[in-house]
């Protein structure tokens, strides 16, 4: 959460809403039952989660439960399309992609506070006491923001109904500050005890601190000074990540993730996650070199968390926020269609020993299969030299999947006109968003959504690119490939078998609706396999006949119902 556009936002927002009131506790904001959203709108992602209404930024206090439920928490203003009124908003899904929409989980304790980032456990064991008779109690540890200057301290709440309602805990805040830029806390469970890494935001540390019982916390390590600064550090993430064979996926050994959000200041501008590699010992995190890492090479991904409670050993997974600071508040969709933000696509990460760079995150798209529409595939084919082009206009969701990947490379052979290109374009208006790969020299994958023309903004930069090392090894033949999805208003592309991702918003003035692959200048023997599948929309699954997406009513309605009857 950024502070700085916070206080600026909050201003707006409360000029807004002045007659609806800004606070929890006033009736703008409802209790108990989820916010309707319309998610028809031309550039609203149709497999990736949007709030029904309003703004969100940070997914916060996600966790898996015992069922396989997946919970995501989000920072959102239910009153406003910019920052400001900070509430925690929740949805649940049971594949990552279909997210049902729930009541706000945690509203401000007191007027004149927000509830900031932060993130939630399951209590297995009743550690915090608040659990008499069960083992799927769960505790959020958040920052509240007591007012827009004054300190941000740590405070806990606790669920008895499985993540749906809260009660703050009543001795908060359990750390207490006099800092106004200390927030963020990320908790896990480390062997014995419980380990909350927190960033002091404009000293450039992340502080970690231990609990037995999540309510009384010892401060343990200072991780000071590591990586890009740009002005702030915030949204920090410890967690303990598998390294994996590049070839066959075996587990080779296990190690620590500190992620690190970093905003503004960005290299590119604005906001971006780094990460280190290291031991974590119970107190200490220690990174194994120097090296600043980064999730994404594109602008549009920050403050991914990672859940809570995925099994041992299985790739942990994460979302981002899809966006960033420096444009988050002005993109079209706020005016247009009444929402502003998306979350990024489910990601499992795990590391790897990529050529010459070494120890390397890939990100792999969580199991698309709940999305991908039946039947036959968009293209499925197989070329050297050519071009593949599909007509998506038919469908419905306008999101697609693709994969490339090229076989047979003789890395000697490649020329530095040898190409690979992936195009959207929208016919009716030109407008086009480009992709492509060099596979000679040094080899950089490119984003160019600079041919698009319904957002002008100065930080809205519109070329990016990686180097990417495919291969090291001459003696044998080099394989690439490529992974993307595209949906409405945002383009995720996953290069070199997930070794680098890019996240790109983009807003064209007309549906984008025709994809080409084009390869150029391949080496005698090289083949490219291009598959192009439809995706469903998770959405349009729960409109109504109006087009409205109600969520999960269904128990508060129940519950009125019942209320109702024991009235009568
Ligand atoms: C799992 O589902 C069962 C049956 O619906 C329910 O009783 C239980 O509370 C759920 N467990 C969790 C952890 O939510
Ligand atoms: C719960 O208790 C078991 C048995 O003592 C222990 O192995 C496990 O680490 C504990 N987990 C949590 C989250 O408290
Ligand atoms: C959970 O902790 C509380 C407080 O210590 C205690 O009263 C309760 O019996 C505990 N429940 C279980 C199942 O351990
Ligand atoms: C840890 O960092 C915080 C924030 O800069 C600072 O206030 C505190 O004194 C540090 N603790 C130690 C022991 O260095
Ligand atoms: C963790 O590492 C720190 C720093 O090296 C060290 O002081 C501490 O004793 C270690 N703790 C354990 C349990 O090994
Ligand atoms: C690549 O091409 C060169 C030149 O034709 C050849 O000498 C070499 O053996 C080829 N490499 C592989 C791995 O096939
Ligand atoms: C891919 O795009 C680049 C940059 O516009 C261009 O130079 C190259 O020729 C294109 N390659 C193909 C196969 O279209
Ligand atoms: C691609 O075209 C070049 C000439 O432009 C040719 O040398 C090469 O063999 C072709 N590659 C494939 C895979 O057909
Ligand atoms: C709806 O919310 C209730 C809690 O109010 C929860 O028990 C139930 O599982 C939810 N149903 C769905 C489909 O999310």
């Amino acid at each position: 959460m950024f502070t700085n556009t916070l206080i600026g936002a909050v201003a707006v927002a409360a000029v807004n809403v002045a007659a609806q009131g800004t606070s929890a506790t006033t009736p703008a904001v409802p209790t108990g039952t989820p916010i309707p959203g319309d998610y028809t709108g031309p550039l609203r992602p149709q497999v990736h989660f949007s709030p029904p209404q309003g703004f969100m930024n940070d997914p916060n206090g996600m966790f898996k439960d015992a069922n396989g439920t997946w919970h995501m928490y989000y920072q959102y203003n239910p009153t406003g399309i910019v920052a400001g009124n900070q509430h925690w908003g929740h949805a649940t899904s049971e594949d990552l992609y279909h997210w049902e929409n729930q009541a706000i989980a945690l509203y401000p304790p007191e007027e004149g506070q927000y509830v900031f980032s932060g993130s939630a456990v399951i209590d297995v064991n009743n550690t915090s006491g608040f659990f008499p008779d069960q083992d799927n109690g769960v505790v959020a540890i958040t920052t509240i923001a007591h007012g827009g200057s004054g300190p941000q301290t740590q405070d806990i709440a606790y669920s008895r109904d499985g993540g749906y309602t809260f009660e703050w805990y009543a001795n908060n805040p359990v750390i207490d500050s006099t800092s106004s830029q200390f927030r963020d806390p990320k908790v896990i469970w480390y062997e014995d005890h419980w380990v909350a890494v927190i960033a002091y935001s404009q000293e450039f540390v992340v502080g970690i601190f231990t609990s037995p019982d999540l309510k009384s916390w010892t401060w343990a390590s200072n991780f000071t000074r590591h990586g890009l600064l740009g002005t702030q550090y915030e949204c920090p993430n410890l967690v303990k990540m598998p390294v994996r064979d590049r070839d066959s996926g075996d587990l080779l050994e296990e190690t620590y993730v500190l992620a690190l959000s970093v905003q503004p200041g960005a290299p590119l501008g604005g906001s971006i996650t780094e990460y280190f590699v290291g031991d974590f010992n119970g107190t200490h995190f220690a990174p194994s070199d120097a090296t600043t890492r980064l999730t994404d090479f594109a602008k549009d991904n920050y403050a991914a968390q990672y859940f809570y409670g995925t099994a041992e050993g299985e790739n942990p997974v994460n979302l981002g926020w899809a966006s960033n600071w420096q444009y988050a508040q002005q993109v079209p969709t706020g005016n247009s269609e009444g929402w502003r933000s998306a979350m990024t696509l489910p990601r499992a990460n795990y590391l790897t020993y990529a050529p010459r760079i070494g120890l390397t995150m890939v990100n792999e798209i969580y199991d698309m299969s709940p999305v991908l529409e039946d039947g036959d595939a968009l293209a499925e084919q197989t070329m050297g030299n050519g071009s593949v082009v599909v007509d998506y206009s038919d469908v419905a969701s306008g999101a697609v999947f693709v994969d490339v990947t090229v076989t047979g490379i003789n890395t000697t052979l490649v020329s530095s006109f040898t190409t690979l290109n992936l195009t959207l374009s929208a016919p009716a208006s030109g407008e086009a968003l480009q992709s492509g790969f060099y596979f000679g020299g040094d080899t950089p994958f490119f984003v160019n959504r600079g041919l698009l023309r319904g957002f002008d903004n100065i930080f809205f930069t519109d070329k990016f690119s990686i180097a990417d090392v495919y291969s090291s090894d001459s003696s044998a033949l080099a394989s690439w490939s490529m992974q993307a999805v595209v949906d409405r208003s945002i383009f995720e592309v996953f290069v070199d078998r997930g070794t680098h991702a890019g996240t790109v918003l983009f807003y064209p003035t007309q549906p984008l609706s025709q994809l080409t692959v084009a390869s150029r200048d391949l080496p005698e023997g090289a083949q490219v396999s291009v598959s192009v599948r439809a995706l469903k929309s998770a959405w349009a699954e729960y409109e109504d006949e109006s087009g409205v997406v109600a969520g999960n009513v269904t128990e508060t309605i129940a519950k009125r119902h019942m209320a109702y009857e024991a009235a009568f």
